[in-house]
């Protein structure tokens, strides 16, 4: 069962706040850490947790954090052979708040991420046609998901498009997106409605196949043509949400590679997500196959 996953893998500065900073204010901050993350590396990571085999296709910098970004992902067993490394630019960083809350803000620089461009997709190309399945963000160049897209041929690999952070995507070919996973928030800004139903029709209109709408604590929502169906989350006791929908899509991946049905999939990809929000940092957050095979066993009874 082989998943390839195409995007960004970046150093995460996390600096942990009692609150948010207002414009123009300097508080006193908490810790300072380093992960490695970038929501690619972050999904390749979650879904060979869960047992998957897979490849990750991106680019490093020329810096230190590009070597530490390409050893996490080696220890955790990604075959990085199609990662290039990009000498004249800095590997990308995500600075990231954290409050004691548990909410975050994100600003994300993307240095060699910006360099995966269309001659890179012709190189790998053949690779990426590999997998069953295969995963993509937004941190990579709008244009080179547009390429991509339109070279991938229909009969497979199943496409999961997760359109994070969030950008105007109406110029992709989203008939070539199998399951296009927002979170809410993402949702309502691509489609400009107002509820969950509203914009769950402006997507199906779009030429998307499925969404599956990531709902934090809620769970997730299932729109297709027939309605939209929820799947309620897990209750845990969140401290960092850094990393959590990429720890849904990487399961999301897993679960639909093994063969097991999408509504079973969700439920697979919630407990993955809920088990993230855990534990602090992205990569360190990802849960490991038996952590998530315990939470649903937990929830069963
Ligand atoms: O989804 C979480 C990721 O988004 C972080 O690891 C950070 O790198 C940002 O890009």
């Amino acid at each position: 069962m082989k998943i390839n996953v195409l995007g960004s893998c970046n150093m995460d500065l996390v600096v942990e706040t009692v609150r948010m900073p207002r414009p123009g204010e300097t508080i006193l901050g908490l810790s300072c850490a380093r992960y490695p993350g970038g929501k690619g590396a972050n999904q390749a990571v979650a879904a060979a947790r869960l047992g998957a085999s897979v490849s990750f296709f991106g680019k490093i910098g020329g810096d230190q954090f590009g070597e530490t970004l390409l050893k996490a992902l080696q220890e955790n067993g990604v075959d990085v052979s199609a990662v290039e490394r990009e000498t004249e630019a800095p590997s990308g960083i995500a600075s990231i708040w954290v409050t004691q809350a548990g909410e975050n803000a994100i600003v994300y620089v993307p240095g060699a991420n910006a360099y995966v461009d269309i001659a890179y997709i012709d190189k790998v190309f053949p690779k990426l046609l590999e997998a069953k399945i295969l995963l993509l963000q937004l941190e990579i160049p709008l244009a080179t998901l547009r390429y991509l897209l339109m070279h991938l041929p229909n009969k497979g690999p199943v496409v999961i498009l997760d359109p994070a952070p969030v950008q105007d995507i109406s110029g992709l070919p989203l008939e070539r997106v199998d399951i296009l996973t927002p979170n809410l928030g993402e949702l309502l800004a691509l489609t400009g409605a107002k509820n969950l139903s509203e914009a769950g029709e402006r997507l199906l209109t779009l030429g998307i196949g499925k969404a599956v709408v990531k709902a934090g604590k809620e769970g997730a929502f299932l729109v297709e043509r027939g309605g939209v169906l929820h799947l309620p989350g897990f209750c845990v006791d969140p401290v960092d949400t850094t990393a959590a929908g990429d720890a849904f899509n990487g399961a999301l991946a897993v679960a639909l590679a093994e063969g097991k049905p999408l509504e079973e999939a969700i439920i697979w990809a919630n407990a993955a997500g809920a088990l993230a929000t855990t534990r602090k940092g992205a990569q360190p957050s990802l849960p490991q196959r038996k952590e998530v095979e315990a939470l649903l066993q937990k929830s069963a009874r």
